[in-house]
């Protein structure tokens, strides 16, 4: 019984947020704002310590905000992602700014790029897709060697039993990623280690998959 309750409100959550980054992407930004209490731009932007190379792509760059940042830190920026509607976000965002990068509608599985010639690849809270072990593998053939894949995610240290049950409500538990996200770097082959950053009621945690030379 609580196995299937916890199925079901893991299909109610990843329903959601399939409607928050496509029906609802308009929403995206007030919403992970909202979530972090504020602090989501300066949690993703994390990733710029360990951005190298030229050639750096962005996946699944939801609302795009990461992207004009990358482009300072790297000769050559570029970025993928799923949704359409993000996809739309993002042209009125660089219009307004009189920006163009490089930019393509696709899914991590299927990486439009040729076989090493990327530098560095970022992820700044990404979806399901950094479980799955195809993912893992094109990472591991679109990198150059010695490039790597740089993965942002939060973990919970919040001891007050309010900030507790917030949290855990805006960034749900999934069952068993710890051994799943170890099963997909495996099948990719690159060497991982764990930087973690910040004190608080939330650790930004930076992961590095790296290619060896
Ligand atoms: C939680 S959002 C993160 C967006 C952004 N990186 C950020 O830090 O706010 C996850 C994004 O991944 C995209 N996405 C989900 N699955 C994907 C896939 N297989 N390939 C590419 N993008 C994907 C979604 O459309 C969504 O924009």
């Amino acid at each position: 019984m609580k196995r299937l309750l916890f199925r079901l409100i893991a299909t109610l959550y990843r329903w959601a947020y399939q409607r928050l980054y496509n029906e609802f992407a308009w929403s995206y930004d007030i919403v992970s704002w909202l979530v972090s209490l504020g602090q989501w731009d300066s949690w993703r932007r994390t990733a710029l310590r360990y951005v190298q190379g030229e050639r750096v792509l962005e996946v699944a760059f939801g609302t795009g905000e990461l992207l004009p940042l990358l482009a300072v830190k790297a000769e050559n920026a570029m970025g993928l992602e799923a949704s359409a509607a993000m996809h739309r976000i993002v042209d009125g965002k660089l219009h307004r700014h009189h920006l163009r990068f490089p930019r393509v509608q696709g899914v991590v599985q299927r990486l439009p790029f040729a076989d090493e010639s990327i530098d560095a690849i970022v992820s700044t809270f990404p979806a399901g897709f950094i479980l799955d072990p195809i993912a893992h593998r094109e990472f591991a053939r679109v990198l150059r060697p010695g490039g790597r894949v740089i993965v942002v995610d939060v973990q919970i240290k919040a001891q007050n039993p309010l900030m507790r049950a917030f949290y855990s409500v805006v960034f749900p538990p999934v069952k068993e990623s710890g051994q799943q996200f170890a099963a997909a770097v495996e099948a990719g082959q690159l060497t991982r280690s764990r930087h973690l950053h910040g004190e608080g009621a939330v650790e930004v945690v930076v992961t590095l998959l790296e290619k060896p030379l």
